[in-house]
Protein backbone atom coordinates (compact mmCIF):
# COMPACT_ATOMS: atom_id res chain seq x y z
CA UNK A 1 0.00 0.00 0.00
CA UNK A 2 1.44 3.34 -0.90
CA UNK A 3 1.88 6.06 1.94
CA UNK A 4 -0.79 8.40 2.72
CA UNK A 5 1.09 11.16 0.66
CA UNK A 6 -1.11 9.79 -2.20
CA UNK A 7 -4.03 10.95 -1.22
CA UNK A 8 -4.87 13.89 -2.40
CA UNK A 9 -7.52 16.13 -0.01
CA UNK A 10 -9.96 18.85 -1.04
CA UNK A 11 -12.56 19.98 1.04
CA UNK A 12 -14.62 22.71 0.76
CA UNK A 13 -18.27 23.61 2.04
CA UNK A 14 -21.31 22.79 -0.32
CA UNK A 15 -21.95 23.58 -2.79
CA UNK A 16 -18.63 24.82 -3.37
CA UNK A 17 -16.98 21.02 -2.95
CA UNK A 18 -19.51 20.46 -6.32
CA UNK A 19 -17.41 23.07 -8.00
CA UNK A 20 -14.43 21.71 -7.03
CA UNK A 21 -14.85 17.95 -8.07
CA UNK A 22 -16.78 19.67 -11.27
CA UNK A 23 -13.56 21.55 -12.34
CA UNK A 24 -10.99 18.46 -11.53
CA UNK A 25 -13.16 16.15 -13.95
CA UNK A 26 -13.47 19.28 -16.90
CA UNK A 27 -9.50 19.08 -16.56
CA UNK A 28 -9.08 15.37 -16.72
CA UNK A 29 -12.13 15.79 -19.71
CA UNK A 30 -10.24 18.54 -21.50
CA UNK A 31 -6.79 16.55 -21.14
CA UNK A 32 -8.56 13.36 -22.74
CA UNK A 33 -8.53 13.99 -26.42
CA UNK A 34 -11.70 11.24 -27.26
CA UNK A 35 -14.49 10.43 -24.78
CA UNK A 36 -13.80 9.77 -20.76
CA UNK A 37 -15.12 6.47 -19.45
CA UNK A 38 -16.84 7.41 -15.94
CA UNK A 39 -17.62 4.64 -13.43
CA UNK A 40 -20.70 6.72 -11.01
CA UNK A 41 -21.07 5.95 -7.49
CA UNK A 42 -23.97 5.02 -6.18
CA UNK A 43 -26.40 5.98 -3.04
CA UNK A 44 -27.92 10.08 -2.43
CA UNK A 45 -24.36 11.50 -2.25
CA UNK A 46 -24.11 11.87 -6.35
CA UNK A 47 -27.90 13.20 -6.30
CA UNK A 48 -26.62 16.71 -4.63
CA UNK A 49 -23.74 16.97 -7.75
CA UNK A 50 -25.93 15.98 -10.58
CA UNK A 51 -28.43 18.63 -9.39
CA UNK A 52 -25.58 20.74 -9.22
CA UNK A 53 -24.06 19.57 -12.91
CA UNK A 54 -27.27 20.30 -14.52
CA UNK A 55 -28.10 23.51 -12.74
CA UNK A 56 -24.42 25.11 -13.95
CA UNK A 57 -23.04 23.00 -16.41
CA UNK A 58 -25.46 22.04 -19.31
CA UNK A 59 -22.81 24.26 -21.80
CA UNK A 60 -19.97 24.31 -20.77
CA UNK A 61 -19.12 20.68 -20.39
CA UNK A 62 -19.19 18.39 -23.90
CA UNK A 63 -21.68 15.31 -22.41
CA UNK A 64 -21.52 13.55 -25.68
CA UNK A 65 -17.85 12.85 -24.60
CA UNK A 66 -18.59 10.91 -21.38
CA UNK A 67 -19.74 7.46 -21.06
CA UNK A 68 -21.23 6.72 -18.40
CA UNK A 69 -20.93 2.99 -16.45
CA UNK A 70 -21.05 2.42 -12.25
CA UNK A 71 -19.07 0.93 -9.99
CA UNK A 72 -22.11 -0.72 -8.60
CA UNK A 73 -25.60 -1.48 -8.81
CA UNK A 74 -28.21 -3.00 -6.54
CA UNK A 75 -29.98 -6.17 -8.23
CA UNK A 76 -33.00 -4.72 -8.88
CA UNK A 77 -34.74 -3.78 -11.96
CA UNK A 78 -34.10 -0.97 -13.39
CA UNK A 79 -37.43 1.50 -12.57
CA UNK A 80 -36.81 0.50 -8.67
CA UNK A 81 -36.61 3.24 -6.59
CA UNK A 82 -33.19 1.61 -4.97
CA UNK A 83 -32.15 0.88 -8.41
CA UNK A 84 -28.58 3.93 -8.93
CA UNK A 85 -29.63 3.55 -12.42
CA UNK A 86 -33.17 5.11 -12.27
CA UNK A 87 -31.43 7.41 -9.49
CA UNK A 88 -29.24 8.55 -12.24
CA UNK A 89 -31.24 8.95 -15.14
CA UNK A 90 -33.86 11.07 -13.12
CA UNK A 91 -31.28 13.36 -11.74
CA UNK A 92 -28.77 13.60 -14.65
CA UNK A 93 -30.07 11.63 -18.12
CA UNK A 94 -33.34 13.71 -18.08
CA UNK A 95 -31.74 16.69 -17.89
CA UNK A 96 -28.80 16.27 -19.91
CA UNK A 97 -28.10 15.63 -23.58
CA UNK A 98 -26.88 12.17 -23.15
CA UNK A 99 -28.07 9.54 -25.67
CA UNK A 100 -28.62 5.68 -24.37
CA UNK A 101 -25.33 4.68 -26.56
CA UNK A 102 -23.37 6.92 -23.85
CA UNK A 103 -25.35 4.86 -20.38
CA UNK A 104 -23.89 1.47 -19.96
CA UNK A 105 -25.71 -0.22 -16.90
CA UNK A 106 -25.27 -2.64 -14.41
CA UNK A 107 -28.45 -4.68 -15.31
CA UNK A 108 -30.13 -5.24 -11.81
CA UNK A 109 -32.57 -6.82 -13.08
CA UNK A 110 -30.57 -10.29 -13.67
CA UNK A 111 -29.41 -13.21 -11.97
CA UNK A 112 -26.40 -11.64 -9.81
CA UNK A 113 -23.49 -13.54 -10.46
CA UNK A 114 -24.63 -14.14 -14.34
CA UNK A 115 -25.03 -9.60 -14.36
CA UNK A 116 -21.50 -9.65 -12.98
CA UNK A 117 -19.71 -11.68 -15.61
CA UNK A 118 -21.77 -10.28 -18.36
CA UNK A 119 -20.93 -6.97 -16.98
CA UNK A 120 -17.30 -8.02 -16.77
CA UNK A 121 -16.96 -8.80 -20.47
CA UNK A 122 -19.14 -5.39 -21.33
CA UNK A 123 -16.19 -3.33 -19.86
CA UNK A 124 -13.45 -5.84 -21.22
CA UNK A 125 -15.51 -4.93 -24.33
CA UNK A 126 -15.56 -1.28 -23.89
CA UNK A 127 -12.39 -0.31 -21.84
CA UNK A 128 -8.88 0.26 -22.83
CA UNK A 129 -6.74 -2.93 -20.47
CA UNK A 130 -4.70 -1.50 -17.82
CA UNK A 131 -2.18 -4.60 -17.08
CA UNK A 132 -4.85 -6.96 -18.54
CA UNK A 133 -7.53 -5.15 -16.12
CA UNK A 134 -10.30 -2.93 -17.76
CA UNK A 135 -8.81 0.80 -16.64
CA UNK A 136 -11.98 3.50 -16.29
CA UNK A 137 -10.76 7.34 -16.81
CA UNK A 138 -12.36 7.75 -13.66
CA UNK A 139 -13.51 5.63 -11.06
CA UNK A 140 -15.61 7.99 -9.10
CA UNK A 141 -17.07 6.82 -5.48
CA UNK A 142 -19.17 7.10 -2.55
CA UNK A 143 -18.13 5.73 1.21
CA UNK A 144 -21.21 4.80 3.34
CA UNK A 145 -20.24 5.07 7.57
CA UNK A 146 -19.21 1.41 7.67
CA UNK A 147 -16.58 2.24 5.40
CA UNK A 148 -17.69 -0.14 2.51
CA UNK A 149 -17.19 1.48 -1.31
CA UNK A 150 -18.64 0.58 -4.08
CA UNK A 151 -20.65 -2.50 -2.79
CA UNK A 152 -18.06 -3.69 -1.25
CA UNK A 153 -18.60 -4.12 3.00
CA UNK A 154 -16.38 -4.44 5.22
CA UNK A 155 -18.10 -7.89 6.43
CA UNK A 156 -16.87 -9.20 2.97
CA UNK A 157 -13.72 -7.46 2.20
CA UNK A 158 -12.40 -9.95 0.86
CA UNK A 159 -14.49 -9.61 -2.10
CA UNK A 160 -12.03 -6.34 -2.92
CA UNK A 161 -9.06 -8.88 -3.88
CA UNK A 162 -11.20 -11.18 -6.21
CA UNK A 163 -9.56 -11.93 -9.34
CA UNK A 164 -12.81 -11.32 -11.09
CA UNK A 165 -13.47 -7.72 -12.60
CA UNK A 166 -16.92 -7.24 -10.75
CA UNK A 167 -18.25 -9.14 -7.95
CA UNK A 168 -21.56 -10.06 -6.02
CA UNK A 169 -21.83 -7.89 -2.52
CA UNK A 170 -24.20 -8.65 0.07
CA UNK A 171 -26.22 -5.85 2.47
CA UNK A 172 -25.21 -6.55 5.70
CA UNK A 173 -28.54 -5.14 7.07
CA UNK A 174 -30.96 -6.00 4.15
CA UNK A 175 -29.24 -8.84 2.61
CA UNK A 176 -29.83 -6.78 -0.84
CA UNK A 177 -27.41 -8.38 -3.69
CA UNK A 178 -25.42 -6.08 -5.40
CA UNK A 179 -22.94 -6.69 -8.38
CA UNK A 180 -19.41 -4.21 -7.68
CA UNK A 181 -16.42 -3.23 -9.80
CA UNK A 182 -13.93 -5.47 -7.56
CA UNK A 183 -10.79 -3.78 -5.96
CA UNK A 184 -8.19 -4.60 -8.81
CA UNK A 185 -10.96 -2.36 -11.71
CA UNK A 186 -11.26 0.31 -9.01
CA UNK A 187 -7.76 0.44 -8.46
CA UNK A 188 -6.50 0.00 -12.43
CA UNK A 189 -8.59 3.61 -13.17
CA UNK A 190 -6.32 6.19 -14.37
CA UNK A 191 -8.29 8.18 -11.49
CA UNK A 192 -10.34 7.23 -8.31
CA UNK A 193 -12.29 10.36 -6.95
CA UNK A 194 -14.13 9.72 -3.74
CA UNK A 195 -16.84 12.04 -3.15
CA UNK A 196 -17.96 11.97 0.84
CA UNK A 197 -19.94 14.62 2.32
CA UNK A 198 -21.83 15.03 5.77
CA UNK A 199 -21.19 14.36 9.51
CA UNK A 200 -22.01 10.72 9.62
CA UNK A 201 -18.53 9.92 7.18
CA UNK A 202 -16.15 12.18 9.38
CA UNK A 203 -14.79 9.52 12.11
CA UNK A 204 -14.26 7.07 9.32
CA UNK A 205 -12.81 9.35 6.90
CA UNK A 206 -10.25 10.00 10.10
CA UNK A 207 -10.01 7.13 10.20
CA UNK A 208 -8.68 5.88 6.70
CA UNK A 209 -7.02 9.38 5.75
CA UNK A 210 -5.42 8.98 9.19
CA UNK A 211 -4.40 5.06 10.14
CA UNK A 212 -4.49 4.10 6.44
CA UNK A 213 -2.40 1.17 7.39
CA UNK A 214 -4.72 0.01 10.08
CA UNK A 215 -7.84 1.19 7.83
CA UNK A 216 -7.40 -0.96 5.34
CA UNK A 217 -7.44 -4.18 6.90
CA UNK A 218 -11.04 -3.07 7.95
CA UNK A 219 -12.28 -0.88 5.42
CA UNK A 220 -13.23 -1.27 1.69
CA UNK A 221 -12.74 2.25 1.25
CA UNK A 222 -9.35 2.03 2.59
CA UNK A 223 -7.88 -0.01 -0.11
CA UNK A 224 -8.78 2.20 -3.07
CA UNK A 225 -5.50 3.06 -4.11
CA UNK A 226 -5.15 3.84 -8.21
CA UNK A 227 -1.98 2.29 -9.59
CA UNK A 228 -1.61 5.48 -11.38
CA UNK A 229 -1.44 7.11 -7.99
CA UNK A 230 -4.27 10.03 -8.84
CA UNK A 231 -6.60 9.15 -5.52
CA UNK A 232 -8.29 12.18 -4.78
CA UNK A 233 -11.02 12.18 -1.65
CA UNK A 234 -13.40 15.08 -2.08
CA UNK A 235 -14.94 16.25 1.45
CA UNK A 236 -17.64 18.79 2.37
CA UNK A 237 -16.30 20.29 6.09
CA UNK A 238 -18.26 18.24 7.46
CA UNK A 239 -16.87 14.48 6.61
CA UNK A 240 -13.79 16.46 6.87
CA UNK A 241 -13.95 17.79 10.21
CA UNK A 242 -12.05 15.31 12.31
CA UNK A 243 -8.82 15.44 10.11
CA UNK A 244 -5.83 16.93 11.42
CA UNK A 245 -5.20 20.21 10.13
C1 LIG B 1 -24.47 2.46 -3.36
C2 LIG B 1 -23.12 3.11 -3.46
C3 LIG B 1 -22.47 3.09 -2.12
C4 LIG B 1 -22.54 4.53 -1.64
C5 LIG B 1 -22.28 4.64 -0.17
C6 LIG B 1 -22.56 6.06 0.30
O1 LIG B 1 -24.90 1.78 -4.31
O2 LIG B 1 -25.13 2.71 -2.33
O3 LIG B 1 -22.38 2.87 -4.47
O4 LIG B 1 -21.15 2.65 -2.09
O5 LIG B 1 -21.59 5.31 -2.37
O6 LIG B 1 -23.16 3.74 0.49
O7 LIG B 1 -23.93 6.30 0.12
P1 LIG B 1 -24.58 7.75 0.40
O8 LIG B 1 -24.02 8.64 -0.67
O9 LIG B 1 -26.06 7.51 0.26
O10 LIG B 1 -24.14 8.14 1.79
Amino acid sequence: MKPNIDIEIITACIPDIYARFTDWFKSVLNASDGTLNLALSGGNTPKALFEYWTANHQDDIDWTRVRFFWSDERCVPPNDEQSNYRMTKEYLFDRLPVSEGQIFRIEGENEPFAEAKRYAEVLRRELKAQNEIPSFDIVMLGMGDDGHTASIFPHQIALWDSPEICVVGTHPQSGQQRVSLSGKTINAAKNIAFLVTGKSKAERVREIIETRGQAERRYPAAKAAAQSGNLLWFLDNDAAALLNP
